[in-house]
């Protein structure tokens, strides 16, 4: 039996700075979202390909006091309307996470109103109740992200069991140097997405890493046989179909999360999958998910992919819980880059990759 779940009664302000985009929402008794503003970084960094740590700190200096005013102001609220604060305090990026934090912390003060700090992966998984209300865990989570792959036994809201991680690249890592190597821009995850729409999946035979092997991810071997692939076209001087590329990819990490995800859901007998973090965006990953586990007879939740990606509704609806469960955070805070509360981890492997191959890709 889970527990019934109590969220916070009033206006919460969410802030979310963990890693590129500077967001700052307002939500209503831990559900409804009344705004939620998105200050996207992605022109910044893609000149790098890549998210530079300095670069998002000072972006998020810069944004996040007109994005959190932005969001307080689409709630058809005032400053002194607000009843908490929620922001993200880790895992992520140090200098990334502090600005919110010391922001938060500011205004929490100015305003005399609780401060609650949030594990952002934490608000992934609360991201589903936002649009899902009748969610209720027992469930099988699949956390990809930029930083994250996670397989999670969601026993109950606040009892998360990591059952699998990855070994070396979170999923929209890989994406997103996959997408670089192909020419395809930052970030590569929606690109290499609606690229394959037109991409034929078959084009090329690539590696399934590990889909048979436990619960554990591995991506270096799939990204290793992108590269040698396309220098193998090189070689014969040919050139590579991007668009089949990309789209041979992703059905190849697309088949191991979903083959995992189910496999875990049928060892622990559980009734519901919930997908959350950037790579849930992903139209084939969705499609597939969702097929997989109408065949398997289980429930299948996801939030619509705006609230997939990082935002501020979530950590939102995540310190509506926090702050009923545990009571507001001391000002005193800090962040944490590699925060595991309230996740239980397992230990990760070593790299199982060709260094020569990860080499062309960047890190
Ligand atoms: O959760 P998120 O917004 O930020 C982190 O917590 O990391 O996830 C960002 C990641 C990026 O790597 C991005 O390329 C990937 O999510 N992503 C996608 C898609 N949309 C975003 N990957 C594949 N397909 C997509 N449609
Ligand atoms: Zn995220």
């Amino acid at each position: 039996m889970t527990s019934q779940l109590e969220l916070f009664d009033g206006f919460i302000l969410g802030i979310e700075t963990s890693c590129d985009e500077t967001a700052a929402a307002v939500i209503r008794n831990g559900r409804e979202v009344m705004s939620s503003v998105i200050a996207s970084q992605v022109e910044r960094h893609a000149p790098f390909g890549g998210v530079v740590p300095e670069i998002a700190s000072r972006a998020h200096l810069e944004l996040l006091q007109p994005s959190v005013e932005q969001a307080v102001t689409d709630a058809g609220l005032a400053l002194g309307d607000l009843d908490a604060i929620a922001v993200t305090r880790g895992p992520g990026l140090a200098g990334a996470l502090l600005v919110g934090l010391a922001g938060a912390k500011g205004l929490a003060l100015a305003l005399r109103i609780p401060l609650v700090g949030v594990n952002h992966l934490e608000g992934h998984l609360f991201s589903v109740l936002l649009e899902r209300p009748d969610f209720t865990p027992p469930a099988v989570a699949l956390i990809v992200s930029g930083g994250h792959t996670m397989l999670v036994h969601m026993a109950d809201w606040g009892e998360y069991q990591v059952v699998g991680t990855t070994l070396d690249d979170a999923a929209g890592e890989a994406f997103d140097k996959i997408g670089r190597f192909l020419g395809m821009g930052f970030p590569g995850g929606p690109a290499i997405d609606q690229a394959s729409r037109t991409g034929d999946a078959d084009a090329y035979d690539l590696p399934r890493p590990m889909i048979d092997d436990g619960y554990d991810f591995s991506l270096s071997g799939l990204k290793t046989a992108v590269v040698l692939a396309v220098e193998a076209e090189e070689r014969a001087g040919h050139q590579i179909v991007v668009d089949d590329m990309a789209a041979s990819f992703q059905e190849a990490v697309v088949d191991v999360q979903v083959r995992k995800t189910l496999r875990v859901v049928d060892d622990l007998g559980v009734g519901r999958v919930l997908m959350g973090g950037g790579v849930a965006a992903n139209s084939r990953l969705r499609d597939r998910m969702r097929d997989g586990c109408k065949a398997a007879g289980v429930e299948c939740f996801a939030s619509s992919t705006g609230l997939c990606t990082d935002n501020g509704a979530m950590i939102a609806a995540a310190g509506a819980y926090r702050l009923v469960v545990n009571g507001p955070s001391s000002l005193d805070i800090g962040v944490d880059p590699s925060l595991k509360d309230p996740f239980s981890l397992v230990t990760t492997g070593a790299s199982t990759g060709n260094v020569a191959a990860d080499s062309r890709l960047g890190s």
